[in-house]
């Protein structure tokens, strides 16, 4: 099924997403806050602004690659009909793969809020569609470098991302790991 392989392609990029908000509420990594832009701005506003966190994007990065490896060296195993690249794929190509679109996946939220704040627009404030889709951008993005899965892969996940982007935000939300709902 086409959905199913888009979502054992993207994966890596929600986890690590996922990821960078979780580190906020992880004892031993909450208290590491140092902003990527170092709290500096640019035209009287932040460059980034606090929501964009070493902490976040090495915890995801590291988090989505893993979770990446793992699970397209069980797909490997298990030989679904249609995926494959992760049939054919050397655990070089794995890992590499796993770590672009984790990477690439933060990489496209922190580019967002560089480009949010350019409009003025604040930390963790709303800004429809790409809040929704910035890590789906850049997944995809970087991950081309060595692998596209094609464009109706890529059709389906900007369909369904958004819907499981609002789903797990209430989601965390409702378990107080998120403070606003969006
Ligand atoms: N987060 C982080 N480091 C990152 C990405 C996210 O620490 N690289 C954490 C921050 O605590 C952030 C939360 O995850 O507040 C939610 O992420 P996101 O919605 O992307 O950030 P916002 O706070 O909404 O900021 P922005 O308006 O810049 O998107
Ligand atoms: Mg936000």
């Amino acid at each position: 099924m086409i959905i199913l392989e888009a979502l054992i392609y993207i994966l890596p990029s929600y986890v690590a997403n996922s990821c960078a908000t979780l580190s906020l509420s992880i004892p031993i990594l909450k208290k590491w806050t140092t902003p990527i832009d170092f709290g500096n701005s640019w035209n009287s506003k932040r460059i980034l602004g606090d929501g964009k966190t070493f902490r976040g994007l090495i915890f995801g990065t590291l988090i989505g690659t893993i979770f990446g490896f793992l699970q397209y060296f069980l797909a490997q195993r298990i030989e679904f009909d249609n995926i494959s690249f992760y049939n054919n794929a050397s655990i070089e190509e794995i890992l590499l793969i796993s770590f672009l679109l984790s990477f690439g996946a933060l990489l496209g939220d922190i580019v967002k809020s560089f480009i949010k704040r350019r409009f003025g627009i604040k930390r963790g404030r709303p800004w429809p569609p790409f809040d929704q889709t910035d890590f789906l951008i850049g997944g995809i993005i970087f991950s081309a470098i060595v692998y596209f899965p094609g464009w109706s892969i890529v059709l389906i996940l900007f369909i369904i991302t958004p819907i499981i982007h609002f789903l797990t935000n209430i989601t965390a939300y409702l378990l107080k790991l998120k403070s606003v709902w969006w």
